[in-house]
């Protein structure tokens, strides 16, 4: 796949990519980012990525770059030129470049970033087999975390913790034991009745559009999903755990913090949760495992 960007405009090589170094992104992480799935060409979820893209925008107050309709024909055609089949899209929305001052100016010209990468979500399903590890990591963010901020430095440091212990993600974890969610991802049990349980939305999570889409769809199933929060010491003793996001839909938990989940295997609602979202996945986007 040819590497492609779209910086304000102009579509070129990705490596001759670049914004002023007066960009209050670069500056101040001023600014908001989507990740969405690409399968088969296709994008996943894409009204939920742009109705979000939009509400973080707007409460931080930074302007739009272009319409919706714009965004999504830049989008497809950075896909078409990138050869994009199975990748992530990566849409990153900035308040602009002005002289450095942390007040901003009244006009400022959005700055927008979207670029392309290929992404094989066959290595999910592997996972979904063996299940992945989780370690929890003290809650060190900001008090909106609602808002898909680019400022990410927390959820790096938490995810490099991660990886350091051979973990897959870090979960996040208030001074109360509340578990809100994973650096990168949403954080799920299975309580021993078989009750789906996971952080509500407000200020303390992002909302995942892979979040409301399980949500939904384990409710159409006639499964419970309650939205509540649940402590480090409830998921220890719960009968399963996953995680959620665009890059990884639903990975069963099998150990947090070294300690087993369940029977320490991937368990069945955990499964079926995933097998109703691949399915979701095809019918979006014709895309099945292969
Ligand atoms: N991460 N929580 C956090 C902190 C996230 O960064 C993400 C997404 C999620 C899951 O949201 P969604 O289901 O919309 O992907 C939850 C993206 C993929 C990323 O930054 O890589």
């Amino acid at each position: 796949m040819g590497r492609i960007a779209y910086v304000d405009g102009q579509y070129g090589p990705l490596g001759e990519a670049a914004v002023s170094v007066e960009d209050r992104g670069f500056q101040f992480a001023d600014g908001v980012y989507e990740v969405c799935a690409v399968l088969n060409g296709r994008l996943l979820d894409w009204p939920a990525h742009l109705e979000r893209l939009a509400r973080s925008r707007g409460e931080l107050g930074i302007g739009a770059p272009m319409s919706d309709r714009a965004l999504e024909l830049v989008a497809k055609h950075l896909l078409r030129i990138n050869f994009a089949d199975d990748a992530l899209l990566y849409i990153q929305v900035t308040r602009g470049a002005a002289r450095r001052d942390h007040p901003f100016p009244a006009r400022i010209r959005p700055t927008l970033v979207m670029t392309v990468r290929p992404f094989d979500f066959r290595q999910r399903i592997g996972q979904q087999a063996t299940g992945i590890s989780v370690i929890t990591h003290p809650e060190i963010r900001w008090a909106r975390r609602d808002i898909k901020s680019v400022a990410l430095l927390p959820n790096v440091l938490a995810k490099q913790a991660a990886k350091a212990a051979g973990a897959f993600e870090a979960w996040f974890v208030d001074g109360d034991g509340t578990v809100s969610e994973g650096g990168s991802t949403n954080a799920w049990i299975v309580d021993r009745d078989g009750r789906i349980v996971t952080h509500p939305n407000g200020h303390d999570i992002l909302p995942g559009v892979m979040r409301a889409t399980l949500i939904r769809i384990a409710r159409e199933a006639q499964m419970t999903v309650v939205e509540r929060a649940f402590t480090r010491d409830e998921a220890l003793a719960a009968a399963e755990a996953f995680l959620t996001s665009t890059t990884a839909p639903c990975l069963p938990i099998v150990r947090i913090d070294g300690q087993p989940v369940g029977d320490g295997r991937p368990g069945p609602v955990t499964a079926r949760l995933a097998a109703l979202l691949w399915d979701e996945v095809a019918r979006q986007t014709n895309w099945r495992p292969r």
